[in-house]
């Protein structure tokens, strides 16, 4: 799978995103030999920069941030190709530069006619960026070329915000010319929920209603919000992680098996799954969200939400959601699906777990068993990437006592092969033009209309409860769970 002849444009080339991921991913693409030799990089920006200076940008963000070793001759080669295009999006002439280098690159580099435009940039900005691509010709390519837009979240912030955005896209680009990331598609990890699941026997007969108890999704970081204030305030966890990377982690994990590996296969089923999927009716108690208030976390004290520079003070933004989710189908009637998300919680941790019923009957004695939890199987998708199963076993020794084991399987002990960091996969996907990895619009929007109902009941409804950084987050999610008789695991 190495990438044809193409160039990447990338628009809002100096924020962060495009730093720490996506110029570290080009160069480890470049590296691994996944791009064609005449591959091109242009970066489009509001900067007084020439082409070496962007060049020196990139150079220093790869020194920075790249996986792969730097070589020199792999550098040289990349770095020709790099072109920088001032300008602001609402300046036709800037488009027109960028118009005449794209020709250029063809010509001096070979690029084909194929370019990727990546819009790393606030939604704000989407309709000026995609009607000058209309308006200098840039989203139509020649016969026998193509033209790509990649689109970072967020995706609009309730449902009508993202159609009208899918709306403005659609208008210049055609569905299959439209790249939307969530990076967590993109990870080893998540892939591998569908391996495990459709490549194997023994898993798939029990991945239902008749075996499976309830299923717990965590995505738990330690980090606060660190500078990006500007954008998370008012947008808020459920926002930010719920509605994209948690609802595809779940419809990876409760759909039905795809005819194929294929992009339109896949939709068909990730949509089918997320169509039965139902909000409980009373909000109030199987929906919490929580606010981090100062604490410790790492042996340091860190600062409450409400302090971090840039934060309103009296701001009712969610640092942490959990909801419990319904998915009605013959599958998984009456197995509720936890979600939860936050900052600054114990330790950084994403995992699916799914805990299996207790068995309908014990032939061994209460006391024997008091140390029986439930059977579970639990895919780590990040750190420690792996998957764990628990289960009872007898404690050696001359009386009957069973106590829960693990058996686990790492990446990092069965395979020597390194995964390819979530943005080159991405990345490199786009180039070939192969979505199987990337949301279409379809999901985007019925994820809002799961999540928008939250959202509108929180706004009515209270404010977020507070917890101290570092720990699993508010009491109220723990009554939650309580309520229902389970309880949070604790990675
Ligand atoms: C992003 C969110 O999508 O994912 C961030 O906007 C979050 O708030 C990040 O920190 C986490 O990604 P990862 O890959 O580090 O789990």
């Amino acid at each position: 799978r190495i990438a044809g002849p193409s160039g990447l444009v990338i628009f809002g080339v100096t924020g962060d995103l495009s730093r720490k991921k996506l110029m570290p991913a080009v160069y480890d693409l470049a590296n691994r030999g996944l791009l064609p030799p005449g591959f091109s990089l242009v970066g489009f920006a509001r900067r007084d920069w020439e082409h070496e200076d962007f060049a020196q940008v990139v150079h220093d963000s790869v020194k920075e941030h790249a996986r792969t070793p730097f070589r020199e001759e792999v550098w040289k080669q990349l770095s020709q190709g790099m072109r920088f295009v001032p300008g602001v999006f609402d300046d036709d002439e800037a488009f027109r530069t960028l118009k005449s280098t794209i020709e250029e690159l063809d010509k001096s580099r070979g690029t084909g006619g194929n370019f990727a435009f990546y819009l790393s940039v606030p939604p704000k900005f989407f309709p000026t960026v995609v009607s000058q691509l209309k308006k200098h010709g840039l989203s139509e390519s020649a016969e026998g070329s193509w033209r790509r837009a990649v689109i970072e979240k967020p995706f609009g912030h309730d449902l009508p915000s993202a159609q009208k955005l899918n709306a403005i896209v659609h208008d210049v680009f055609h569905p299959d010319q439209v790249f939307r990331i969530d990076h967590y598609l993109g990870k080893e990890t998540v892939q591998n929920i569908l391996a495990l699941r459709f490549a194997n026997t023994m898993f798939e007969p029990l991945w239902n209603r008749s075996y499976v108890d309830h299923v717990q999704i965590t995505m738990a970081e330690d980090i606060g919000i660190g500078g990006r204030a500007g954008y998370y305030d008012g947008i808020g966890s459920a926002r930010d992680v719920i509605q994209n990377h948690l609802l595809q982690l779940l419809a990876l994990t409760a759909m039905e098996e795809p005819a194929s590996f294929g992009a339109k296969a896949l939709l068909t089923e990730k949509l089918k799954v997320l169509n039965a999927v139902r909000l409980p009716r009373e909000l109030g108690k199987h929906t919490v969200r929580g606010q981090y208030a100062a604490g410790w976390q790492g042996g340091e004290k860190v600062r409450g939400y409400l302090q971090e520079e840039g934060i309103d003070p009296k701001s009712n933004t969610d640092t942490f959601a959990a909801m419990r989710l319904e998915i009605d189908n013959r599958r998984w009637a009456g197995v509720p699906f936890y979600l939860r998300t936050g900052k600054r919680l114990g330790r950084r941790v994403t995992e699916i777990a799914v805990v299996f019923q207790r068995a309908p009957h014990s032939p061994f004695d209460a006391t024997d068993t008091q140390e029986l939890g439930q059977n579970a199987l639990v895919i780590r998708v990040q750190p420690d990437e792996g998957i764990t199963i628990r289960f009872g076993s007898k404690v050696p020794g001359t009386q009957m006592e069973i106590r829960d084991v693990t058996m686990d399987f790492a990446y990092g002990e069965s395979f020597t092969e390194s995964s390819p960091e979530a943005y080159e996969r991405l990345l490199l996907d786009v180039l070939l033009g192969d979505a199987n990895l990337f949301p279409r619009h379809q999901e985007v929007e019925r994820s809002w209309e799961i999540l928008d109902p939250v959202e509108h009941y929180w706004d009515k409804h209270g404010k977020p409860e507070q917890y101290a950084a570092g720990t699993w987050g508010p009491q109220g999610a723990d009554e939650m769970l309580a309520r229902d008789g389970r309880s949070w695991r604790r990675p």
